[in-house]
């Protein structure tokens, strides 16, 4: 297959600057990743990198040495240098559901001023439908005179955790575009990536990534409200779950009950697209109960804590998994800072191990609660043990072992990772999510 090699920068090296830029580089562009953050991209240099997502690490070093990925702090040079700028700065949302756009607005306005000739401008970010236009209104305002551009909108897909294989593989690629050009440069771009392309207006590209999100979201809540359902029926929420995901028209993904979904984009997208839909004159209740669930998933997980470990004041509980899913050492939203939290303000005692996330959980936590070196460590004379993320090494630790280090034989079990019929028959009181 013959590849034709774009020059192109990624403004924003987070999580998705970092990945995209990576795995761009990876199919034979030349990549510059551009971050204002100086400390970040020094260490990026020295091969150091800000986040932990697997796989990565040595794909960076590899494109590095071939010369194809670089980074730098200089916004300006690196416009320059390429044909193409992927804008993939944080687009977070503010107290009232609307989106903070102006890194997104920073950004447009810097990449104008250095534009020397014809660029595509493509958002990677999130954005809420109709900002691919703003960004377009910056640049007409900000660059050269007569100089030509076109604007797209290549919303982002992967998950943290997952990011290279679902870059690499994604189910699709959706691009936004209002040019033949632009059409043209983005299809060759994504040419080495062999899953359909869909073309359609920036306005469409931009709500299909809400929609997206907000429909995911919508399924996590839908299973945690059946699991309330089936706790209350002696049924059992992940029976029901397999037998829903049979049915083609649902699909088996999505549908694992627990403590309500967390991370830094599906409690933000989902308030961002209420938000678009108010502006849009439509009252989303639909998914402004989406948020209600998840946030009272994580209460009823509390309660059944304090009512079975009563007098919580002095009490050691064990906690296993800090960051919001496996995989990631991302804490943002991660659903067990409302609870560690609210398990540190009744008096328990909290040792917890992440096998990743620890560095990033003691700047949320700091010395309000005890890290451990590892999972074993965590259970040494605990009086309940609560499970937030599930990690696969946590499954590998049989509940013989479990019971073994523990005082008292409680396990509170927000990701269903063992079996409700062996733990009862081992003698454990463990409560799981939608199983009486
Ligand atoms: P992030 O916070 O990890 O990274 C954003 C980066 O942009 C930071 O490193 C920051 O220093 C940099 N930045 C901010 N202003 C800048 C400027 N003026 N110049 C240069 N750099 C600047 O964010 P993220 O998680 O990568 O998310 C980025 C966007 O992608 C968001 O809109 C998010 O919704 C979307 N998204 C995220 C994911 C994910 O898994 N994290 C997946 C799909 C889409
Ligand atoms: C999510 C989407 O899955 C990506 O497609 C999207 O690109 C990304 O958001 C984004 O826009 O940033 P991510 O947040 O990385 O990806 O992780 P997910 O695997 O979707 O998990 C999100 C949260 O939902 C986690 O807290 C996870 O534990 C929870 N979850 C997920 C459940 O509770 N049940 C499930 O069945 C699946």
């Amino acid at each position: 297959m013959k590849i034709k090699k774009y020059r192109v920068c990624i403004i924003g090296t987070g999580y998705v600057g970092l990945v995209s830029g990576t795995c761009f580089a990876q199919i034979g562009h030349h990549v510059i990743c551009v971050d204002n953050n100086k400390e970040k991209i020094e260490n990026l240099q020295k091969g150091i990198l800000p986040i932990y997502e697997p796989g990565l690490e040595k794909m960076i070093l590899k494109n590095k040495r071939a010369g194809r990925l670089f980074f730098t702090t200089d916004i300006a040079e690196a416009v320059k240098k390429s044909e193409v700028v992927f804008i993939a700065v944080h687009t977070p949302t503010k107290e009232n559901g609307e989106t903070n756009l102006r890194y997104v607005e920073d950004v447009s306005k810097e990449v104008a001023k250095a534009m020397d000739k014809y660029k595509v401008v493509v958002s990677k970010s999130t954005m809420p439908v109709n900002t691919g236009q703003k960004i377009k209104e910056i640049i007409t305002k900000f660059c050269p005179k007569g100089l030509t551009f076109d604007i797209v909108s290549n919303p982002e897909f992967l998950k943290e955790g997952s990011a290279i294989k679902d870059f690499l593989k994604p189910d699709r690629v959706v691009i936004g575009v209002e040019s033949k050009k632009a059409e043209k440069i983005m299809r060759d771009i994504y040419k080495p990536i062999s899953s359909p392309i869909i073309f359609t207006s920036i306005e469409s590209a931009e709500i299909i990534k809400h929609a997206c999100n907000a429909f995911l979201a919508t399924k996590i809540s839908f299973i945690n409200a059946i699991a309330c359902i089936c706790e209350k029926n002696s049924a059992n929420v992940k029976e029901v779950a397999v037998a829903m995901g049979l049915d083609k028209r649902i699909g088996p993904d999505f549908l694992k009950a627990g403590i309500g979904f967390g991370g830094s984009c599906f409690p933000k997208d989902v308030s961002a697209f209420i938000n678009v839909a108010k502006k849009s004159g439509y009252d989303f209740n639909l998914l402004k109960e989406v948020k209600k669930i998840n946030k009272k998933q994580r209460e009823i997980f509390l309660d059944k804590i304090i009512k079975n470990v009563p007098a919580l004041k002095g009490k050691n509980i064990a906690v296993w998994g800090l960051s919001f899913k496996p995989n990631t050492d991302d804490m943002r939203e991660a659903p067990s800072i409302d609870i560690i939290n609210e398990l540190v303000l009744k008096g328990a005692v909290v040792k917890a191990f992440d096998p990743v996330a620890t560095k990033k959980a003691k700047e949320v936590f700091k010395d309000k609660i005890i890290y451990c070196k590892n999972a074993q460590e965590a259970l040494k004379n605990a009086d309940a043990l609560v499970i937030l993320t599930e990690w696969e090494n946590f499954k590998k630790i049989t509940p013989e072992i479990i019971k073994k280090l523990m005082k008292s034989p409680n396990v509170f079990d927000g990701r269903n990772i063992f079996s409700p019929q062996k733990m009862a028959r081992l003698g454990f009181n463990y409560y799981s999510i939608g199983k009486k």
